[in-house]
C-alpha cells in the first residue's frame, strides 16, 4: 500500500513498491489523462509534475513518490481556469490525435515556469517530446504564444 498525492488529493494505493507511478495513475487513481507511450523514459506521453517538476512517469517508481505532490493534466488548470499553455493549445488547434499532448503541455507548463521567454533553441532543448503526428510547428507556436500571454 503507498499513499499518492495527486492534484491535491490522497489516495491510497494497493501497488507493489516498485510499480512505475504511470501505472498507479491511470489504474488505481483512475486518472487517465496521462497516457503510456514507450514505457521506457523516451517519449514524454507520460508527464506529469513531482513537486512542480515535469517528469516521465513511467520511469519513477510509486515507492519514489510518496510524500511529493504529483500534478497530472487533469490538475493542471487552476480552479477551472485553463492554464495558459492548454489555453494556447486550444487557440492554435495544437492537437491532431491527441495522444501526445497532454504529456508536452505538462513539460511545457514547466519549461514556462523555469523560462517564461523561451527562445527556440531553448524549446529545442527542453521539449523532447515525440508527437507521431508531427505537430511540432504548432507546439512551438502555442509554446511562443503561451509566453506571451
Ligand atoms: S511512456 Fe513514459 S516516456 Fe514514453
Ligand atoms: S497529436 Fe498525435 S501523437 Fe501527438
Amino acid at each position: 500500500m503507498a499513499r499518492l498525492t495527486v492534484n491535491g488529493k490522497n489516495y491510497d494505493v494497493d501497488v507493489e513498491a516498485d510499480t512505475p507511478l504511470l501505472w498507479a495513475i491511470r489504474e488505481n487513481v483512475g486518472l487517465t489523462g496521462t497516457k503510456y507511450g514507450c514505457g521506457i523514459g523516451q517519449c514524454g506521453a507520460c508527464t506529469v509534475h513531482i513537486d512542480g517538476v515535469a517528469t516521465r512517469s513511467c520511469s519513477v517508481r510509486v515507492s519514489q513518490v510518496t510524500g511529493k505532490k504529483i500534478t497530472t493534466i487533469e490538475g493542471l488548470a487552476a480552479a477551472g481556469t485553463v492554464h495558459k499553455v492548454q489555453k494556447a493549445w486550444i487557440d492554435h488547434d495544437v492537437p491532431q490525435c491527441g495522444y501526445c499532448q497532454s504529456g508536452m503541455i505538462m513539460a511545457v507548463a514547466d519549461l514556462l515556469k523555469k523560462k517564461p521567454k523561451p527562445t527556440d533553441a531553448d524549446i529545442d532543448e527542453a521539449i523532447k517530446n515525440i508527437c507521431r503526428c508531427g505537430t511540432f510547428q504548432e507546439v512551438r507556436a502555442a509554446i511562443h504564444a503561451a509566453a506571451n500571454a
